[in-house]
């Protein structure tokens, strides 16, 4: 691995967002209200867990192939859908959930394609992280079928 620059900024990429999901999925997990909400809050505080731990494995292969993780100072927020304002808008917490899975997918994918034939390693962990995106998906968008169903 001589020049890995390209793909040391990728996961970096990927791991601000995993935080950032983090984040979101907390503000939307504990914002919503109401009786319909209650499952889609379970589900996004269980996938708090699994999305930390999505940047904890890029953090351990940034720095496994010689890159430093950022603070705080470095990261940047605010390009993935926001928790709404209105609290009762779980529709808008599940279409923005889905945009946001979307938006792993095609890092990770973009990330599949540069590492392929160079770093087999951050390959099998890209593939494996989107495994759980494309999981989460399909899980919010049959959520969102129910939920546009009987509204
Ligand atoms: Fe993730
Ligand atoms: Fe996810």
């Amino acid at each position: 691995m001589s020049d890995n620059t390209e793909i040391i900024g990728l996961l970096q990429r990927a791991y601000n967002h995993e935080l950032e999901v983090v984040t979101n999925f907390i503000a939307n997990s504990t914002n919503l209200d109401g009786i319909r909400a209650e499952e889609i809050k379970k589900a996004l505080a269980a996938d708090v867990a699994e999305e930390l731990s999505h940047a904890q494995q890029l953090a351990n292969r940034i720095k496994q192939i010689g890159g430093l993780v950022p603070g705080s100072g470095e990261l940047n927020f605010g390009s993935l859908p926001q928790p709404p304002k209105d609290t009762c808008d779980v529709i808008g917490v599940i279409k923005g959930v889905i945009d946001t899975e979307i938006a792993a997918c095609k890092l990770y994918n973009t990330i599949i394609k540069a590492t392929d034939g160079i770093d087999y390693v951050t390959q099998d962990l890209c593939i494996t992280l989107l495994a759980d995106e494309e999981e989460h998906l399909v899980l919010f968008r049959g959520y969102l079928k129910e939920y546009e169903r009987d509204s």
